[in-house]
């Protein structure tokens, strides 16, 4: 069995190709800038920007793993015509918990609707908030501010281990039964950024804090750091949705799928302590 990988070297995409591997399934992992072949591992160049690179990524492929063109606002048609090129018979799409309750500008609904009438034997993950992005996305602001300010109250979320994702994604794709389920799927517990940032400091054996923005001050913040209006619009519904309760969700999906609890924040923490020194 081939699986093409897109996003491969993403937050997901990175633990699904080590999942797979692991399962003996053949990868070809999919990058705008593919690195080297590994065991296992064939490399691919995919953009979904540049369509000349799609048929040579998806040639020969039993299954596909969806990581979708968020970044590409203007042709809301890809993901569909993606799957309509692709021979591969099953597909798992990565979406996001709460879709139903997003902003129109947050394109996870139409993918999600594109995958249901594929035809394919697809399965839609519908992930909590990532604990990995506080060790990239905010891993800046922890490690230099000492601090992480963001728009979410004391709200709760479950978030997840992207292993965990990837571990139920690889499940999907390789094993029978999971043909037209969404799988929700969080960590163990749901905790508040504050929370999260005291776990994270002592891990790393620092003081880290959380501060509260309104949204007002994160747009702001967003529109300094030079972002577009329509990505300001998809972080502000996220974090409403957040501020809402809408992701102080806890499943045992990963405990279902996987045979085994999901990781909670405190080991994400004590594994990779040294990024917020
Ligand atoms: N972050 C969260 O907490 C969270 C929670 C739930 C759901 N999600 C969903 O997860 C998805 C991934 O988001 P993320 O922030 O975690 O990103 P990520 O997967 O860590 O990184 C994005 C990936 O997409 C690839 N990519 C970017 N532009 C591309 C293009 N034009 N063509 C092909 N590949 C491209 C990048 O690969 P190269 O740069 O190597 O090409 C990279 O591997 C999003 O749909 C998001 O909504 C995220």
């Amino acid at each position: 069995m081939t699986v093409l990988v897109l996003g491969a070297t993403g937050k997901t995409g990175r633990p699904m190709v080590e999942a797979l591997v692991t399962r003996g399934i053949h990868v070809r992992a999919a990058s705008r800038n593919p690195g080297p072949a590994t065991a296992g591992v064939e490399p691919v160049r995919f953009d979904w920007a540049d369509r000349s690179t799609w048929a040579p990524a998806l040639q020969g492929i039993d299954g596909l793993y969806v990581v979708g063109p968020y970044a590409e606002p203007d042709e809301p048609g890809l993901v569909g015509d993606l799957l309509a090129a692709a021979q591969a018979r099953k597909v798992v799409l990565l979406s996001v918990l709460g879709v139903d309750r997003l902003p129109d500008a947050i394109p996870m609904a139409a993918w999600e609707a594109d995958v249901r009438a594929s035809g394919k034997e697809w399965s839609i993950l519908r992930p909590n908030w990532f604990q990995q992005n506080f060790g990239e996305a905010f891993a800046a602001s922890l490690r230099e501010n000492g601090e992480l300010a963001l728009p979410a109250a004391d709200a709760l979320v479950g978030f997840v281990d992207t292993r965990d994702v990837a571990e139920v994604a690889a499940a999907a794709l390789t094993e029978e039964g999971h043909a037209g389920e969404v799988h929700a799927i969080t960590g163990p517990e749901a905790l508040t950024h504050r929370q999260v940032t005291q776990i994270l400091g002592e891990a790393a054996g620092r003081e880290l804090g959380y501060t509260a923005l309104t949204s007002h001050q994160f747009a702001g913040d967003l529109r300094k750091a030079g972002r577009d209006e329509r990505s300001i619009t998809w972080q502000l519904g996220l974090f409403q949705l957040i501020r809402d309760g809408g992701y102080a969700v806890v499943t045992d999906t990963v405990e279902q799928i996987t045979g085994r609890p999901a990781r909670s924040l405190k080991s994400y923490a004590r594994e990779n302590a040294t990024t917020w020194k």
